[in-house]
């Protein structure tokens, strides 16, 4: 097989990145080592920055999300027992928190791409990169046979665990990482919103996070230990955190049947840079954030219009400075969401071993941060998504 861009991955990073090259005339093929049915069913997280949502649109994905999505103005922190609402629409000049699930994002840009005709292999095996300094391909056995892509360039959307990341070579790449002492234990239930926003509650217990997915199924979360099991925390164990975790005056829990439980690892990830030879890396591929916030399909999505206007201007002017710069490009974005997702992660969850100063302290900078205006405007900016040519190359 020949193509321009060989994708490695059919996450949000790769497909987003196959759409946008077909909008503009570039061909690529699409691998994974998925089924179609697990990459559209695989519950993650769930919050689009504004920009997000706007380049979806503009590329024509938009139409689903505009009728199926939930809007809203902002969150709730909840601390001490009190609750404060952080207007995100006001302090940000009318930039909105959407709900829209990344795995409905998918279902999305798969559909788009088979309709357009590209080519999408699914449930791939053994996945080789070679050549990635001067000439390109990808090989992986898909239903019993070999196969071979010869192509101009690869993009590396393969995750954290791909074999992208692995085939630049380790002396090239500098690594920065913090792995938290915690996870979150993740639960979908059937019952209606407890709340009309996201609830983000810090409570000496730990952290619990209220969000939702429709007017009947909520996605709760609970700050756990990383190594817990799901057989740790049965359903009455949910709930007792759940409310101690989220008590306050006139507040009910919605309570209702547990259909899912899952166990999240936190950790913040950069490599640098974010390319080598004709092989590029986006998404979680090239970076990993803790879930607090939920930064990850928002920085693949910032990633791959990158990359996509970069391959536009090699393919229709023949100039190479935008590739060249792609990592240069990317990464002030990408540390200033790092950054905000690791404040948001130790300003609202029990740190391993913290001391009653510690609790004290990151109750005091809560209080700083609902009670200063400048510290709300910094989290509603930093929370429906810094604009993409903040950092201009
Ligand atoms: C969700 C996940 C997050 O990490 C977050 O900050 C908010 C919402 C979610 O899955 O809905």
């Amino acid at each position: 097989m020949q193509t321009q861009v060989g994708i490695v991955g059919a996450g949000p990073a790769g497909l987003l990145l196959s759409h946008l090259l077909h909008l503009r005339g570039i061909e690529s093929i699409v691998i994974d080592s998925r089924s179609r049915a697990e990459i559209e069913s695989t519950i993650r997280a769930g919050v689009l920055e504004q920009g997000t949502v706007d380049l979806l649109t503009d590329a024509g994905l938009g139409s689903r999300l505009a009728r199926e999505a939930i809007f809203h103005r902002g969150i709730y922190l909840r601390f001490g027992g009190c609750t404060h609402h952080v207007d995100m629409e006001a302090l940000t000049g009318g930039k909105r928190v959407t709900i829209y699930p990344q795995h409905e994002v998918l279902k999305d840009l798969i559909a788009a791409r088979l309709e357009a005709g590209g080519e999408i292999r699914f449930g791939v095996t053994s996945t080789s990169v070679h050549g990635i300094e001067e000439r390109p391909s990808i090989r992986f056995r898909h239903e019993d046979r070999d196969h071979g892509i010869e192509c101009d360039f690869i993009a590396g959307c393969d995750g954290s665990h791909g074999v992208c990341r692995s085939a630049i070579p380790s002396n090239l790449i500098s690594r920065h990482e913090r792995v938290y002492p915690f996870g979150w234990f993740g639960v979908l239930v059937e019952a209606p919103p407890s709340s009309d926003e996201l609830v983000y509650a810090s409570h000496p217990r730990g952290f619990a996070l209220l969000s939702t997915r429709s007017p009947t199924l909520q996605r709760l979360y609970l700050q756990c230990n990383p190594y817990d099991r799901i057989e740790d925390w049965p359903d009455d164990r949910v709930w007792e955190e759940l409310h101690a975790r989220t008590v306050a005056d006139d507040w009910t829990l919605m309570e209702g049947p547990i259909t899912q439980k899952l166990v999240v690892g936190m950790r913040s990830y950069v490599g640098e840079p974010m390319q080598h030879g004709r092989l590029f890396l986006a998404g979680d591929a090239a970076h990993v954030v803790p879930p607090t916030g939920a930064k990850g399909l928002n920085l693949a999505v910032s990633d791959v219009r990158v990359l996509s206007q970069a391959l536009d201007r090699f393919y229709r002017a023949g100039t190479r400075e935008g590739l060249e710069a792609y990592s240069a490009t990317c990464l002030p974005r990408v540390w200033k969401a790092q950054r905000f997702s690791w404040w948001m992660t130790t300003l609202l969850h029990r740190g391993e071993g913290d001391t009653s100063f510690d609790e004290r302290r990151r109750l005091a900078e809560l209080e700083y941060v609902v009670s200063s205006r400048h510290a709300l405007a910094s989290l509603a900016e930093n929370y429906v998504g810094l604009p993409f040519d903040d950092n201009p190359a």
